[in-house]
């Protein structure tokens, strides 16, 4: 569609132009940021309860009962990072296109930026700090990640790691092509991928 001069805009009822398009666009934006306003507002104004949801819950993280205030709305990273501290939990995209965020939620692989943490009241969340021996040693699969040069930048390593070990849970045998399946929802910006996949591979020979 293209733009026309307001001299020729079309009579009322008939198809709107860009920019009344974009008028409304800039009006409905102003009005959902008032609504998002009034409604944080009101839920800050209203500890312990908002929208009809108990906000003080208690998460079993890394074995641990965690006591946390959270928005209706707050979704696990921003709960685990913000909130708890735990910021081995990394946020790139958001929006459950890159894994960065990957944790274990009973011992399952979950994007925590696209699952709301009252979702998971009373069930096991396992992060990155998780994974940390009783002396402090690392988990094999991190250990295998470090000899096969796996993280470059080592910004999706965390999730990278977490998907690794959730598949090794089920599958602790896995051949490269399921390996390189339970890692494809994990992206790398470095272009790490067969370095990951060795570390699997590895991993899972010396585990
Ligand atoms: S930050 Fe969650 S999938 Fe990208
Ligand atoms: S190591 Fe840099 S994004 Fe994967």
């Amino acid at each position: 569609m293209t733009d026309q001069p307001d001299c020729c805009l079309p009579d009322e009822g008939a198809a709107p132009s860009r920019r009344d398009f974009i008028k409304g666009v800039i009006a409905s934006g102003v009005a959902v940021s008032s609504v998002a306003y009034v409604q944080t507002t009101w839920a800050q104004s209203a500890p312990g309860r908002a929208a009809g949801v108990d906000r003080l819950l208690t998460l079993n993280v890394n074995g641990q009962a965690r006591r946390v205030d959270v928005l209706p709305n707050e979704t696990l990273a921003m709960t685990l990072r913000y909130k708890l501290g735990l910021t081995g939990t990394k946020l790139a995209c958001d929006r459950a296109e890159c894994g960065a965020c990957t944790v274990l939620v009973d011992g399952v692989a979950l994007y925590a930026c696209s699952t709301l943490t009252h979702r998971v009241r009373g069930r096991q969340i396992t992060t990155v700090e998780g994974l940390e021996g009783p002396s402090g040693e690392l988990h094999p699969v991190q250990r295998a990640f470090i000899d096969e040069l796996g993280p470059q930048c080592g910004f999706c390593t965390p999730g990278q790691v977490m998907a690794a070990v959730a598949l090794l849970k089920d599958n602790p045998n896995p051949t490269r092509e399921e390996a390189r399946q339970a890692l494809a929802g994990n992206l790398c910006r470095c272009g790490a991928y067969d370095h990951y996949l060795n570390g699997v591979m590895r991993a899972a020979r010396e585990s």
